[in-house]
């Protein structure tokens, strides 16, 4: 099995350049082979190994329990499923944060195991030790700020954040340490939608959003959810580009009655 990436066609970058000739970034998640490999063939510029793997996947209620290993064997899927996209890796829960020499360990153990060209860190002052020493291995850094799901339990759910100004001006000094430290993007979660285009005019590095309005330079959403595949989670941020639970659910009922019914295998199914 080979880990190793070979240099792609988006890179940081051309990401910069990107927002400098004001194109819009499009980024998504994807957890696997077959689904990277699709979204990579459709033409995305980012795919996001995101820490949802912990939700969409494997069914936890939050993305705290998601571990590194877990992490490793999603992305290195991703990477060999993706030709042209940057892969980022989210770093998960308990693996960066207040410890800047396990921060750098686990980010080194994310790009040698699974070849991904970055990782994603949540957090902005409180992690800048851990973000400088990831910087100092060469590792590109995307920054996440705002509604940062593994605070969750901090935040008390996943409701709209730096709605106040005390938060609002926290999370605009926070975007500017990021990129003054030398992280390549910054992924807004869940904000205003005014506080997410002042950020984005304020930086000289892309901003990516989700539920944070037109203003950003890009936008990201969780593949399961653009494409219908999880009926349950339907924020007022998400638009669904397909209805794939019904047609899922559609196919599965007709083989199972095709099946039952003997009509599949046909002669034309059969050695
Ligand atoms: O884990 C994830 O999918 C994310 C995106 C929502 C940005 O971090």
């Amino acid at each position: 099995m080979s880990t190793e990436s070979k240099v792609r066609a988006v890179t940081t970058s051309r990401l910069k350049q990107m927002k400098e000739q004001g194109e819009k970034i499009s980024m998504i998640t994807s957890y696997d082979y077959s689904m990277a490999a699709i979204a990579d063939g459709a033409g995305i510029d980012i795919i996001l190994v995101g820490d949802s793997a912990a939700n969409v996947m494997a069914g936890h209620k939050t993305t705290l329990p998601i571990t590194l290993d877990q992490m490793i064997y999603h992305a290195s899927s991703v990477v060999r499923g993706t030709e042209r996209a940057f892969v980022v890796c989210d770093m998960p829960f308990g693996t960066y944060q207040g410890d800047a020499k396990t921060a750098l360990h686990s980010a080194v153990r994310i790009m040698k195991e699974s070849g991904a060209d970055g990782v994603k860190l949540e957090g902005g002052a409180e992690i800048l030790d851990s973000v400088k020493a990831i910087l100092t291995a060469g590792i590109p850094i995307m920054g996440h700020l705002g509604l940062t799901p593994q605070s969750v339990h901090q935040f008390g759910g996943y409701g709209l954040r730096a709605k106040e100004e005390a938060e609002a001006e926290k999370l605009i000094a926070d975007a500017k340490l990021l990129e003054q430290a030398g992280c390549f993007a910054v992924v807004l979660e869940k904000i205003p939608a005014a506080l997410a285009k002042r950020v984005s005019e304020a930086l000289t590095i892309p901003t990516i959003g989700i539920g944070a309005g037109g203003g950003t330079d890009g936008q990201v959403l969780v593949i399961h959810d653009m494409l219908g595949i999880n009926k349950g989670f339907s924020p007022k941020f998400l638009r669904r580009y397909a209805d794939l639970h019904t047609v899922m659910t559609d196919a599965i009922g007709q083989y199972i009655d095709d099946v039952k019914s003997g009509d599949f295998p046909n002669e034309n199914e059969q050695y």
